[in-house]
């Protein structure tokens, strides 16, 4: 039997890309009735401990998500054996990823949008210093991602 799949995103904080992203494909599994376990992490330590930037929760919370109970965390050793896929956000975060991975990783790290059809090679843009369009804009892109990995996991069942 194959084993559930274990998603984790990662972005530089943990605060803004990521959050969205674990809620999007908690909402699309859930709507698929897909079994699947879903968390979200940074590969930087400045905001460990900290709920999601509150643009973050403003536009999960338009669209019917709350993500206040999140706390950030980072990326740790153990992560790459519990997580069937590790997926970043972006290209920084990849090569972080890549470089910190150690010698027993299982888990599959991948580029998200390289999931998405049309979108392949392209980062999911950093959205902390912009304003609320550029926080929907990062809903839209890890929904789009959300939905293409639920159809993807649920193929393979
Ligand atoms: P995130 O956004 O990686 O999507 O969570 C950022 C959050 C914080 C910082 C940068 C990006 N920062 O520089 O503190």
């Amino acid at each position: 039997m194959r084993r559930r799949p274990a998603v984790l995103f990662v972005c530089l904080g943990n605060i803004c890309r990521s959050p969205l992203a674990e809620a999007a494909l908690r909402s699309a599994a859930s709507r698929a009735g897909l079994d699947i376990a879903v968390d979200s992490a940074g590969t930087g330590n400045w905001h460990v401990g900290n709920p999601p930037d509150r643009r973050a929760q403003a536009t999960a919370l338009r669209h019917g998500i709350d993500i206040s109970r999140l706390r950030a965390r980072q990326v740790e050793s153990a992560d790459y054996t519990r997580f069937s896929h590790i997926f970043a956000l972006d290209h920084d975060n990849l090569r972080t990823l890549r470089m910190r991975a150690p010698p027993n990783a299982t888990a599959e790290v991948a580029l998200l949008l390289d999931w998405v059809a049309g979108r392949v090679g392209m980062s999911v843009a950093d959205p902390y210093h912009g304003g609320s369009a550029d926080f929907e804009k990062t809903w839209q892109d890890v929904s789009a991602a959300a939905e293409a990995l639920v159809a993807r996991f649920s193929s393979r069942a």
